[in-house]
């Protein structure tokens, strides 16, 4: 990306903030300038969301203050940050689902007669994704477009509101590796159109190529501000979390046991009888970590939820150490030892208005020692419980009682991750396990995983980088379009033979 200029558009002084038991926001500054991509990072919960929450009207600071090019501002909701120019897509969107994407883009929108001129605004909306090549179709409904797809509408969302300050949330934390091509090459359009951006991700590669400066976050405080160029993945991730990341994997030898889970022929057909996973038979063994390539969207979801129990196979045959588990009901599969870390952990992992504690135990309350015999719930053995797990998988929460809903992005999927992990019984099936976290907790978790293969369970998982199968698992399949193309040693392949496989060339044992 080309130099930026060095006038100041945006600056953050002194800025606190704190909620009961945290201080987020520590006494903050930051500074934009015109034309940039400034790079926020940090561990979970360091307080980038927080930070841009203020900037975004969705949060007052209790101290400090806020000028955009040289003159004080007040910003005290949404309404008043768009005003000022900033447009912010957060972390969880914040689309309504029932309506289509020109009504999302206008919603909210103050100067809007009571009847808005749709097909003005949908001529606009259109002209606008020509320009940034943001393509969409005002008509559709929310819910029927991909993750991809809705991002595409909060940016559209943000232009057409004419934001001259993005502000992106881990944008690229749901995006498939072409999609975040396509962003960065938005992101590019948009400064050569004169805007800026601040940019939050766990993405190292990203940020080096993405930003023109990095603020880095921890407990709150401002540890590190400098210029991109000249910094490495390896001095980011260690500013982050404060101590040396290593990147490196502990695996014991590959000694698989007896097959645990097998697939055999199974087939799960869309609501129009369109098949989306097509006849795959794969075995995974005790002790065996059997990773899953591809581009998001060609079968891996369906795969994880005919397994678990969410999604019905039409023909086919999934047994579980040697008993017949097609088509049986999720709970059944839970005691029979099956954990699941979904996809889509909004909607299935957690309850956001349960306390972590709860949250963490919601596996274990049918087993003693969380239960009594006769079924009674123990609160102090909950909460003894909850603690270990807290410590051990550091998930930043006040309290244990503190609910969910107030954790970081993070820490909300290390809450699921400690529990399902925990929980294992044998089978663990682990979809994007380390999306959202930051490297600290990519590493620790990933090394969980392992932990689990070590003590002999069979794990799936399902991931989008390379990187991360090529370095935990044993064996890698790689799926496209509902059809398994075959499956590899992780030992011995490598990036380009996965990427063959990923676009559609059959390989290994196919
Ligand atoms: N509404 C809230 N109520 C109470 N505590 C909150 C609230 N929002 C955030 N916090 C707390 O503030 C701290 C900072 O959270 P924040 O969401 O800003 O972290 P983050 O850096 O964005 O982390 P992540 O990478 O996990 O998204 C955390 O300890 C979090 O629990
Ligand atoms: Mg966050």
């Amino acid at each position: 990306m080309e130099k930026s200029s060095v006038s100041t558009l945006l600056k953050m002084e002194g800025v606190t903030k704190r909620f009961p038991g945290v201080i987020a926001n520590d006494r903050v500054d930051l500074e934009l300038h015109n034309g940039e991509v400034l790079a926020l990072l940090g561990e979970n919960g360091a307080g980038k969301s927080t930070l841009m929450n203020i900037l975004a009207g969705l949060y007052r600071p209790d101290e400090g203050f806020i000028t955009i090019r040289g003159e004080k501002v007040s910003i005290h909701s949404p309404q008043d940050s768009m005003h000022l120019g900033i447009g912010m897509i957060h972390q969880e969107f914040m689309l309504v689902q029932t309506m289509t994407v020109a009504e999302n883009i206008v919603l909210g929108l103050q100067d809007l007669p009571l009847i808005p001129p749709m097909a003005e605004i949908k001529r606009k909306i259109i002209e606008l994704s020509d320009r940034y090549s943001l393509k969409v179709d005002p008509d559709r409904f929310i819910y029927e477009l991909s993750v991809g797809e809705q991002q595409r509408v909060e940016i559209l969302k943000l232009v057409y509101r004419g934001a001259e300050v993005l502000i992106l949330d881990e944008p690229t934390a749901v995006l498939t590796p072409q999609e975040s091509r396509d962003l960065n090459g938005i992101i590019k359009t948009m400064l050569s159109e004169g805007k800026s951006a601040i940019f939050i991700t766990h993405k190292m590669d990203e940020v080096l190529s993405f930003s023109h400066r990095v603020q880095v976050l921890r407990q709150g405080k401002t540890v590190a501000a400098c210029k991109t160029e000249g910094t490495t993945p390896q001095e980011l991730a260690n500013m982050m979390v404060g101590r040396e990341i290593l990147f490196k994997i502990k695996k014991a030898p590959y000694r698989p046991g007896e097959p645990k889970l097998i697939l055999d022929g199974v087939t799960v057909e869309d609501p129009t009888g369109r098949p989306v996973l097509k006849d795959i038979s794969l075995t995974i063994y005790e002790g065996e970590i059997l990773g899953i390539a591809g581009v998001a969207g060609n079968g891996q979801t369906e795969l994880t939820e005919v397994i678990t129990g969410l999604q019905k196979a039409v023909s086919g045959r999934i047994t579980l150490d040697s008993q017949d588990m097609t088509n049986k009901q999720p709970l059944h599969l839970i005691k029979a030892g099956m954990s699941h870390i979904p996809a889509d952990r909004g909607a299935m992992g957690i309850v956001g208005d349960m306390s972590v504690a709860d949250n963490l135990v919601m596996k274990r309350y049918r087993s003693e020692p969380i239960a009594s015999r006769h079924g009674v719930m123990h609160a102090t053995k909950i909460f003894g419980f909850a603690k270990k797990m807290i410590s051990f998988f550091k998930i930043a929460t006040p309290k244990p009682e503190t609910l969910v809903k107030f954790l970081s992005g993070g820490n909300i999927q290390k809450t699921i991750l400690a529990r399902e992990i925990d929980s294992c019984g044998g089978v663990l099936i682990a979809v994007y396990p380390s999306r959202g976290l930051d490297v600290g907790a990519t590493e620790s978790v990933r090394n969980n995983i392992v932990a689990q293969r070590d003590k002999k369970a069979a794990v799936l998982l399902v991931s989008e980088e390379l990187d991360e199968l090529l370095s935990v698992a044993d064996k890698i399949g790689v799926m496209f379009e509902g059809e398994l193309m075959g499956i590899v040693d992780a030992a011995t392949t490598n990036k380009e033979e996965l990427g063959m496989m990923m676009a559609g060339m059959r390989g290994g044992n196919a």
